[in-house]
This record gives C-alpha cells, sequence and structure tokens, in this order.
C-alpha cells in the first residue's frame, strides 16, 4: 500500500509531537527510491550537487537548469518523501522576481514540494514573497556554502555571543517570514540548541550537534562515496567507496583474464541452430563459422 506523502505541515508539526526530522540529499532516481524505501522524511536536491557529483570544487558554478534536472530525477523517485529543491547560487539574491522564477521553476518543472535558499535577515523578505506565491521554503543558516569566499573557508559560525546573537535574529526573521524549517549547518551546539528553541518551526542541523529538531547529512558523505575530505560532522554508515573500488577492479581482472563473461551471462542461438547456420554460411565465411563449434 502507497504511503502517505509528507507535506512541508507535516514536518512542522513533527516538532510540536517531538519527532525528529531525518533528511538526506539525492541527485537521481535510484538514490530518492532508496531513501524513499528507508522511510527517510525529507529528501533535499542540495547544491552540494556541485561538489559531490558534478566534480567542482564549490557549490557556485551550478545552474538552475542543472538543479532542475536533477531535482526532476529525484522527484521521479520519492513516491512518499518530501522533496525539496535548492536554489543555487545567483539564482534568488539579484531580485525578488528572480527569486519567484527561480523558487517557482523548482515547483513546476523541478517537480519539488518546498526550495531551500541560504541566508538569514536578508533574505527574509524575499521568503515571505515566496510564500506569498504558494511556494514553501526552508532557510539555511550559520555556515552557508555559497557564501564560502565571504567567510574566508568552510569554518564554523556564531561561535562568539554577538555572533550568535545575529543568528538568533536571523532565525526569527526567517520563521516570521514563513519559513517552514530551518538547516543550521556549521554552528557550536549551544548556539543549534538556543535557536531550535527560540523557534517554532523545526531546525534541521549538519554539523550543528544534538540539539535540532533533526538531521540532515549529505548522503555521499555518509556512504563514505566523497573522499575529498570528510567534515569531523561527518559519520560514515558506510564505505562504499572500497566497495566499489574492489568491484571495478576485479570487473577490470576478469576482463583482461576472459573469465568474463562465461557461459553463464552469454547468450546461445537456438537449439539446432548452429548447424544451419554454418550450411547457411559454409561458403561466404568458412573460418568464422568454424568458430561456432568451439
Ligand atoms: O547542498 C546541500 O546538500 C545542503 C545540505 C548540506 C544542507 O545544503
Amino acid at each position: 500500500m502507497r504511503q502517505e506523502r509528507v507535506t512541508v505541515t507535516a514536518v512542522r508539526a513533527m516538532k510540536a509531537r517531538g519527532e525528529r526530522v531525518a533528511m538526506l540529499t539525492a541527485y537521481d532516481t535510484p538514490t530518492a527510491r532508496l531513501l524513499d524505501a528507508a522511510g527517510v522524511d525529507v529528501i533535499l536536491v542540495g547544491d552540494s550537487l556541485a561538489m559531490v557529483a558534478l566534480g567542482y570544487e564549490t557549490t557556485l558554478p551550478v545552474t538552475l537548469e542543472e538543479m532542475l534536472h536533477h531535482t526532476r530525477a529525484v522527484a521521479r523517485g520519492a513516491a512518499r518523501a518530501l522533496v525539496v529543491g535548492d536554489l543555487p547560487f545567483l539564482s534568488y539574491q539579484v531580485s525578488r522576481e528572480e527569486a519567484l522564477r527561480s523558487a517557482g521553476r523548482m515547483l513546476k518543472e523541478g517537480n519539488a514540494q518546498a526550495v531551500k535558499l541560504e541566508g538569514g535577515l536578508e533574505v527574509a523578505g524575499t521568503v515571505a514573497a515566496l510564500l506569498e506565491a504558494g511556494i514553501p521554503v526552508m532557510g539555511h543558516i550559520g555556515l552557508t556554502p555559497q557564501a564560502v569566499h565571504r567567510m574566508g573557508g568552510y569554518k564554523v559560525q556564531g561561535r562568539s555571543a554577538e555572533a550568535a546573537a545575529r543568528l538568533l535574529k536571523d532565525a526569527v526573521a526567517l520563521e516570521r517570514a514563513g519559513a517552514f524549517s530551518l538547516v543550521l549547518e556549521g554552528l557550536p551546539w549551544q548556539v543549534a540548541g538556543a535557536v531550535t528553541e527560540a523557534v517554532g518551526i523545526p531546525t534541521i542541523g549538519i554539523g550543528a550537534g544534538p540539539r535540532c529538531d533533526g538531521q540532515v547529512l549529505v548522503t555521499n558523505d555518509l556512504l563514505g562515496l566523497f573522499d575529498e575530505f570528510t567534515p569531523k560532522f561527518v559519520k560514515r554508515y558506510a564505505n562504499l567507496r572500497e566497495t566499489l573500488l574492489q568491484a571495478f577492479g576485479q570487473f577490470r581482472e576478469e576482463v583482461r583474464a576472459g573469465a568474463f563473461p562465461g557461459p553463464e551471462h552469454s547468450f546461445s542461438l537456438e537449439a539446432g541452430e548452429t548447424e544451419r547456420l554454418r550450411r547457411l554460411t559454409a561458403r561466404t565465411r568458412p573460418r568464422k563459422v568454424a568458430a561456432l563449434r568451439k
């Protein structure tokens, strides 16, 4: 029986019931199907796509078209989980009109149910405008990778009392603007805890400690697939890189040794057809057909 679709209102309600939200990223249909089958609540088509799947050094180069392409693929695989499409760099910062168009395309063409964007107070007006147009928004504060150059690298944010107080203001502004949930990335656990207590919407942490209403990881990190660097907050639940390397290497060895494909992976002519083929082609390709008998 098909399970009920997770909605933004269902995610909001989880906080009131004290239920933690489990969110993971996906960029393709098979992964989305697996996350759905595992009962993950929210699938984020993160702009981390840029780094973990497209080979870029930061999230900045990924385009709205690329995000839409992958969001569509994920939406095709997710029958139950809420699908959130990340708005890439420069698709929502220039003007509200552009933000509306980009976010609208995420729902209309990407088939996402909500969008995520980075920033605090400075994007609150945009969040409100999107909501007015019927587009649910997940906020994202703290370490915001699209601001990597302003931050001078991927650094934990909100370590001083002043910076933490600013983050609290950002969180409250986003909630007032209508965001249905908030990603808290790269924050001291005490600050994430204070934000979680200050707002009525679920906070979903990544590198923000245990006092959040939910947690998110980049799926490739969790699977041990992305090994360029492993941040402290990542827990590897599998080491698929090793498993895949072993499988690819074994394939190469077996091909070189002629051990693959074996008879169990090969197709055969219908019974009696080998001899008929030999007779039919005896005059034209005698040497090749003789090889059929081997
Ligand atoms: O792009 C992404 O995957 C994200 C998560 C890390 C929250 O923004």
